[in-house]
């Protein structure tokens, strides 16, 4: 049976933490995420969902000194200092070929053959489940008490080229920097609308 936890919401704080007080920070503080933070980020991220359990991200945690070169090296003008400042940024990129894998990650049905042939939808599906996986990163970064630092600025064929050198069915999404984040390096919080202005219910 598995554990669920209907009619109960997380506490103010956690909330505040993770949606209400957490930003996108452009610049850091002088303190280091361990290799053990890394892996406790992707062992919540891996476990949102994804179409038929697909897991296309394919994520790369740049942390020498040496790729935050090569990656800013290839960003725009504004992003290279926050990622050559990062303790680790994380490239989340995705598997256009991620159908062969799912035997193993979808075991109760032949979901494989379902995408066989037909690359222009896996190319969709692996870039939605994958954004969804970047999302749950960040979440999963901020629980765990870090911040983030998302950035799409950035020259994607040069980063794939760069990074997935050896995976050229990788393809990369976005960028996110994450580490203790320099509260003096945001500014004011952009507006969040209101529910009326792009929702219905219908
Ligand atoms: C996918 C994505 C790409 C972004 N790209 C950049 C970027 O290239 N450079 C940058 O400075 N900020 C970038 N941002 C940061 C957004 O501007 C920021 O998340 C948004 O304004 C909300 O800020 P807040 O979380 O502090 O409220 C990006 C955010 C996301 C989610």
């Amino acid at each position: 049976m598995t554990k669920q936890f209907h009619g109960t919401t997380l506490s103010d704080d956690a909330l505040d933490q993770v949606f209400r007080e957490a930003r996108s920070y452009n610049g850091w503080l002088d303190k280091a995420v361990s290799e053990e933070q890394i892996h406790a980020i992707y062992e919540l991220t891996k476990m949102g969902p994804t179409s038929a359990n697909q897991q296309p991200a394919r994520i790369v945690w740049v942390k020498s000194d040496e790729a935050k070169q090569q990656l800013a090296d290839l960003a725009m003008e504004g992003n290279k200092e926050k990622i050559l400042t990062a303790p680790v940024v994380a490239i989340i990129g995705y598997d256009i070929d991620f159908h062969e894998e799912l035997p193993w990650l979808f075991p109760h049905t032949d979901a494989k053959s379902w995408f066989e042939g037909d690359e222009d939808g896996r190319k969709q599906h692996a870039f939605r489940n994958s954004s969804l996986q970047g999302a749950y990163l960040m979440l999963a970064a901020r629980s765990l008490g870090l911040d983030c630092g998302p950035m799409s600025g950035f020259d994607n064929d040069a980063v794939d080229k760069a990074f997935f050198a050896d995976e050229p069915r990788h393809r990369s999404n976005f960028i996110c920097g994450i580490g203790y984040g320099d509260a003096s390096t945001i500014f004011e919080r952009s507006p969040r609308p209101d529910f009326d202005t792009f929702n219905r219910i219908a």
